[in-house]
């Protein structure tokens, strides 16, 4: 009896620490899709998020990469059903159900995703998962979720961490494989802990759609790109294939200038932040359409390395970014930090050493291909000095070949 009782324990302790576990492997680079939030907030339903997977196939982004449609905060009615505690879907806005929407979704090739929250309510205050961690998992696993983004609103005294492991936990036993994103904003620092809970976590909060500035919402703010950017240089260790920093959904095509559009879409990909479109892609212009689908910018991001880039020199104006790549190539990204047109004049001859890589650029050694990745056209090698005009807040990047002798 006693034996019995030891075995059913040793038992239950092994399934215990089984499924303490992520789904391991699928974000292997840098997520990539849409998400509602950050142009339609609450203004969502079923017919927009049908017409944005349909335009995903037609207009390109999927087959540039872009995988993943996920709605955000609003989506269900303000209370779970009384008898079940199930989450519900606001009848209104998708009067198919998630499960039909979802299915519609598969069926053009892409993935679907859902919000929810660690809380007791979602930040617009809809029912939040605590304390129903497993009954919402299987709910979605059951409509077909491939993706949950899970904020932090109205978690009162949780402890994010073991928040955050508990849903982890709780995809991992409903059995569907689904990507798993941290939305705390880096409160808890969750780059320290987020390796072995999701696939990646947001390192602030929300996104303005500026360069430089900070809106405040009372409690809160939000950040523009290079607050943002600024915030977190120094989590770079954290960052990699199945987890990443996630610098926030995109603005581009969100009322920004063409120029710093530009530069937000090139600075993610040197981050190598999951990629989510936040515009409106039914309204977009055609310079938008042919920034995000850039597919030389993008394999940038999703380059299989999986290195954040860095700020190597802040050098008259400019900012020289780089950025190691798989087969011993570098992106460098200049971007022109100030208010007016200037002219780069870069030597390429100069040491550059990534510390937490140890990979080092040695342009004098060796000669680099140059590749324009905005303007796709190459650019001659690094024998010569680089000298461009560039817009005020514009940028210009480069892939860097070794050319072999
Ligand atoms: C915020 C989150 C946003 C959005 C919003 C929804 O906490 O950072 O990206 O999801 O909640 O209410």
């Amino acid at each position: 009896m006693r034996l019995t009782h030891i075995a059913l324990v040793a038992a239950l302790t092994v399934s215990a620490s089984v499924n303490a576990q992520k789904f391991e492997g699928l974000a292997l680079t840098p997520t990539m899709g849409w998400n509602s939030w950050n142009t339609f907030a609450c203004d969502i339903d079923e017919n927009l998020v049908r017409e944005t997977a349909d335009l995903f196939v037609k207009l390109g982004l999927k087959d540039a990469g872009y995988e993943y449609v996920v709605i955000d905060d609003c989506w269900m009615e303000m209370e779970r059903d009384p008898q079940t505690m199930k989450l519900v879907a606001d009848h209104k806005k998708f009067p198919s159900g998630i499960k039909a929407l979802a299915d519609y979704i598969h069926k053009k090739g892409l993935k679907f995703g859902i919000y929810n929250c660690a809380g007791t309510k979602t930040c617009a205050g809809y029912p939040g998962t605590r304390g129903y961690e497993f009954l919402d998992a299987r709910q979605y696993a059951e409509w077909g979720v491939d993706f949950l983004k899970y904020d932090w609103c109205d978690h009162s005294t949780q402890d994010a961490r073991a928040s955050y492991s508990i849903m982890r936990d709780a995809i991992y036993a409903a059995g569907r494989p689904m990507v798993f994103n941290i939305c705390e904003w880096g409160d808890a620092q969750s780059w320290e802990w987020g390796g072995n809970v999701g696939h990646s976590w947001r390192v602030s909060g929300d996104i303005a759609r500026c360069w430089d500035c900070q809106e405040n919402y009372g409690g809160w703010a939000k950040l523009g790109l290079w607050p943002i950017i600024r915030l977190r240089g120094d989590i770079r260790k954290y960052h990699g294939p199945d987890h990443w920093n996630d610098f926030d959904m995109l603005e581009v095509g969100n009322g920004m200038s063409p120029a710093e559009d530009r530069t937000h879409f090139v600075m993610w990909s040197m981050l190598a932040s999951p990629l989510i479109l936040g515009n409106d892609i039914r309204k977009m212009s055609k310079e938008t359409l042919e920034l995000i689908t850039n597919k030389e910018v993008i394999a940038v991001d999703q380059d299989k390395l999986g290195v954040m880039g860095f700020c190597f020199l802040n050098d008259k104006g400019f900012e020289v970014w780089v950025k190691p790549l798989d087969n011993n190539e570098w992106a460098v990204a200049f971007v022109n930090m100030t208010e007016q047109k200037r002219t780069l004049n870069y030597d390429w001859n100069r040491y550059v050493k990534d510390s937490l890589t140890n990979r080092e650029l040695k342009c004098g050694e060796t000669t680099y291909k140059l590749r324009d990745l905005l303007a796709k056209k190459d650019a001659g090698d690094t024998s010569k000095a680089l000298v461009r005009e560039v817009e005020s807040h514009d940028v210009v990047v480069f892939r860097l070949s070794p050319v072999k002798k």
